[in-house]
């Protein structure tokens, strides 16, 4: 199976003002597409050629080096497209919300936490709120490092790579924390990953 670059879940301005069309247009154009590429290459004669590429991650972990590097980034951007939103942010509702209110005590706490992560993650890398053991826990991986390759399922991320907000932010990676926290975060999306790992959780709520 040839992989190929996910149509973004939105027009590459609907996150105007606060993500460019031209940084939407960069990143996912060329960076991620390059992601895709590049994995394409890799994998072409192997026998990863027909997995998907969440297997591909999952089994490139170990060896580590350029596969496994362009496979991850691939699928953290597939990924964080769909954290994203227009209107997005600000207090989740639905099940995510009394999931953090019992892990952190509360939205503002989780707020402080996550953005902590996202911003004292050093160089380039990603902040993640997933589930370990049916727990939330917010981690930080650096590069292509994700949790799918650390027992914990994801379900939120927010890319801290430079090219993700140069462009709007200079090197004002807060700022962009804070945007994205306050007006892009899918909560739909977060809160669709927590019922699909917690189906009878979910169900019974
Ligand atoms: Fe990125």
């Amino acid at each position: 199976m040839t992989l190929s670059l996910p149509e973004l879940p939105y027009a590459y301005d609907a996150l105007e003002p606060h993500i460019s069309k031209r940084t939407l247009e960069f990143h996912h154009g060329k960076h991620h597409n390059a992601y895709v590429k590049k994995t394409n290459e890799l994998i072409k004669g192997t026998p990863h050629e027909k997995a998907a590429l969440e297997d591909i991650v999952r089994a490139s972990a170990k060896e580590g080096g350029k596969l496994f590097n362009n496979a991850a980034q691939a699928w953290n951007h597939a990924f964080y497209w769909q954290c994203l939103a227009p209107k997005g942010g600000g207090k989740p509702s639905g099940a995510i919300a009394e999931a953090i209110d019992e892990a952190f005590g509360g939205y503002d706490a989780f707020r402080k936490s996550f953005a902590g992560a996202a911003t004292s993650q050093f160089g380039s890398g990603w902040a993640w709120l997933s589930l370990r053991g049916g727990k939330l826990e917010i981690s930080k991986t650096g590069n292509a490092d994700t949790p799918l390759v650390h027992g914990q399922v994801p379900l939120l991320t927010i890319d801290v790579w430079e090219h993700a907000y140069y462009l709007d932010y200079q090197n004002r990676r807060p700022d962009y924390v804070s945007v994205f926290l306050d007006h892009l975060v899918s909560w739909k999306f977060v809160n669709a990953n927590l019922a699909a790992a917690q189906p009878k959780k979910a169900s019974a709520a």
